[in-house]
Order: C-alpha cells, then sequence, then structure tokens
C-alpha cells in the first residue's frame, strides 16, 4: 500500500511516499526557516505564506521522484498529467497532519490533502504529529524497536515523554508544563547573541567550555509525575548571563548539561516504571551529541536514534503513522486542531491525555 504523507504544522511544508509503511519511495521538504531565522523564531503568518506557496511544488515533487522510484531517470520535466495518471494508479491513501501546530500553518496542508482525497477518490486519514513523530523508528532498515518503548520526543515544538505499548495504543506520559527544550535552547542562545536555531551553536560552543561552571535549576526533576519545566532553567542562565562574567562556552556547556540532564532522567523514569525494552528518541533536538551519548550511556535498555533528518518533522513519518494506524475518515469531517488534547481527542486512540501537553 502506497500513501501519500503532507506535513505542514511548523515550518516545515512536507509530502512523501511510503510503501507499507517502511520503504520511503520520496521524502519531499521545503523549509521557510532561513526565512525565519533573521526574525530569532518563527512568525506564523510567514510560515502559514511560505507553505501556500511550497504545497503544490512539493506534493508534485514527492509523487514524481515516487513515480520514478525502480527506474533510471532520475530528474526531468514534470508532465502533470502523467503525473496525476500516476498517482490516481498508484496512491492508495493520503495521509495528513491535522494537529497540533500553528493552525494557519496547518489548514495548508489540511485543505490540500482534502481536496486531492476528494478529486481522486482515495481514502484520507487525519493524523496527530505527536504521535507520528515515533515512526521514523519505523523508516529505517532494521528490525522494528521491541515494545513497549519509552519515547522522549524533543524539539522546538514538543518536549512530550510518551509510552507504546503497540500500534494504536500510545499513552502520554509527560510534556512540557511551560517551554519546550528546544524554545530553552533558542532562548538562550539568543541571550548569548548566537543566530537562530540556538540548539546546534549551543552545542558547538559547549565543546570547549566547562560545564560546572553554572548552577542551575533543574525543575521537576523530582516530581512524582513525569512532566517538565523548562523556564526555570531558562530564566536562571538569562539572570546569569546578564552578570557578563562567565564566558559564552561555559554558560553553553552548563545549559547543555542541565538540560540534558533532566531529559535523560525523566525518560529513564519513564523506563523503569514501565519496564520498556527500547527507548527512542525523536525531533530535532535528537541531533545533540551530548543528549544522544548521555542517554546511551545511562540506559539500561537499548537507545534507537534515527538519522536525523527523519527525527525532524517530515511526512514521511506522517505516511507511516497512517498505515500502521490505518482509520481512514470522511475528508468533509477533517478539521485542522492546533491544541493536542483536542486533536488526541478527536483522532487517536490515546489511554491517557495530559491537558497540558504543548
Ligand atoms: O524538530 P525541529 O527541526 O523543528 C520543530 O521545532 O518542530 O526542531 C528544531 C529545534 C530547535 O529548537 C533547535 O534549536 C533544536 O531543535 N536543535 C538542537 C540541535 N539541533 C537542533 N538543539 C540542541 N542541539 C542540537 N544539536
Ligand atoms: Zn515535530
Amino acid at each position: 500500500m502506497k500513501i501519500l504523507g503532507i506535513e505542514t504544522s511548523c515550518d516545515e511544508t512536507a509530502a512523501a511516499v511510503v510503501e507499507d509503511g517502511r520503504k520511503i519511495l520520496s521524502n519531499v521538504l521545503a523549509s521557510s526557516s532561513s526565512i525565519q531565522s533573521k526574525s530569532g523564531g518563527i512568525i506564523p503568518e510567514i510560515a502559514a505564506r511560505e507553505h501556500i506557496a511550497s504545497i503544490i511544488p512539493v506534493i508534485k515533487q514527492s509523487l514524481f521522484q515516487a513515480s520514478l522510484t525502480g527506474k533510471n531517470a532520475s530528474s526531468g520535466y514534470i508532465d502533470n498529467t502523467k503525473l496525476i495518471e500516476w498517482a490516481q494508479q498508484n496512491i492508495d491513501a493520503i495521509a495528513v497532519t491535522a494537529g497540533p501546530g500553528l493552525i494557519g500553518c496547518l489548514l495548508v496542508g489540511v485543505e490540500a490533502a482534502k481536496a486531492l482525497s476528494y478529486a481522486w477518490t482515495k481514502p484520507i486519514i487525519p493524523v496527530v504529529h505527536t504521535l507520528a513523530h515515533l515512526y521514523s523508528n519505523w523508516l529505517v532498515e532494521k528490525p522494528p524497536p521491541k515494545m513497549p518503548v519509552v519515547v522522549l520526543t524533543v524539539s522546538g515544538g514538543h518536549t512530550d515523554l510518551l509510552l507504546m505499548r503497540n500500534h494504536g495504543r500510545f499513552q502520554i506520559l509527560g510534556s512540557t508544563r511551560d517551554d519546550t527544550a528546544g524554545e530553552a535552547f533558542d532562548k538562550i542562545a539568543r541571550m548569548l547573541e548566537l543566530p537562530f536555531p540556538g540548539g546546534p551553536q549551543i552545542q558547538k560552543l559547549a565543546k570547549s567550555g566547562d560545564l560546572k561552571t553554572l548552577v542551575l535549576p533543574r525543575p521537576l526533576l523530582n516530581n512524582s509525575d513525569l512532566d517538565f519545566s523548562f523556564s526555570g532553567l531558562k530564566t536562571g542562565a538569562i539572570k546569569e548571563i546578564k552578570t557578563g562574567r562567565y564566558e559564552k562556552n561555559d554558560v553553553a556547556a552548563s545549559v547543555q548539561d542541565a538540560i540534558c540532564d533532566v531529559l535523560v532522567r525523566k525518560t529513564l523514569k519513564a523506563v523503569e516504571k514501565f519496564k520498556a525494552r527500547t527507548v527512542l528518541l525523536a525531533g530535532g533536538v535528537a541531533a545533540n551529541t551530548y543528549l544522544r551519548d548521555l542517554l546511551i550511556k545511562r540506559s539500561p535498555i537499548p537507545v534507537e536514534i534515527p538519522p536525523i533528518n527523519l527525527c525532524t518533522d517530515n511526512a514521511a513519518f506522517v505516511a507511516s503513522y497512517a498505515y500502521f494506524n490505518y482509520h481512514p475518515i470522511l475528508w468533509k469531517k477533517i478539521n485542522a486542531e492546533s491544541d493536542t488534547s483536542s486533536i488526541l481527542q478527536r483522532y487517536a486512540v490515546v489511554e491517557t491525555t495530559e491537558s497540558k501537553i504543548r
């Protein structure tokens, strides 16, 4: 079964074709992050406008690349009529991120997917982005992770701990109560006058810094629940930066250590509590080598981290999620939802949901 996935929840316009949930036939992405970098963060209105400009070319390119699979040609002129013919004959269903995310951005992908579903009379599956992230682990050429799995999804948009007992059996264990880990990296980096996105810049500077320089708060570390909070840590770091007493690389090393320490400890608490057999890491912050190494070093069970282009937002994991959680609904009934709790209640079977998830 070939599913066309569409993703526009944040600043990436993405479309992909995935066969049987695991084989990527195409994975196309246009990002507005370089435009956003000038403003030091994502401006939803600009991201939405960029989606409008990119959505059709990105979908066309992903169908075109998928149609070439197994053939010698790798590029060339796209004949619209032939492409539509190919899609009508070969695409079995359409999957689209319905939320959570920026509402103006989500709408672009959702409306495009609904139009295609109607025009091509293909089933359509609404996808919950937070859960779809997990499926980057099904897109690598390895045996699927042993369940139950605990997943830490960390990016600019999320800091979520999830438990997956099987496809369709997800449990949200915890989430951030305020800033995400990616936001904490980005906001502290901005105070250090580093360009956006700040996470990779902090990682680079931290290499030559002393992580013991700043003593930063590690909020909610000893709480009984599995929620996160990064605003105290962020404010603590910003206060120290303002004193002008510390070198940037020492601040970067201390911040990176504090954020990653909290992430790893909470994840391992979840592993122990739910007797997980695999830990998965997802989201843009999974690119952080200090976080990866710390998790691998401390984890008593295998840690799986897909290549970073699959960890960050893409449409291949949207298509994969839809294959393993195949619940098509009438195109008219799909609406974009920015809020996590509402989208989970509406479109996903989740055993427990938290009201504060971002
Ligand atoms: O998943 P992603 O590309 O986009 C969403 O936010 O959905 O994640 C971007 C986030 C940014 O906050 C960026 O600073 C962070 O991931 N990030 C990193 C690293 N690479 C990206 N944070 C820490 N270390 C990195 N190496
Ligand atoms: Zn994401």
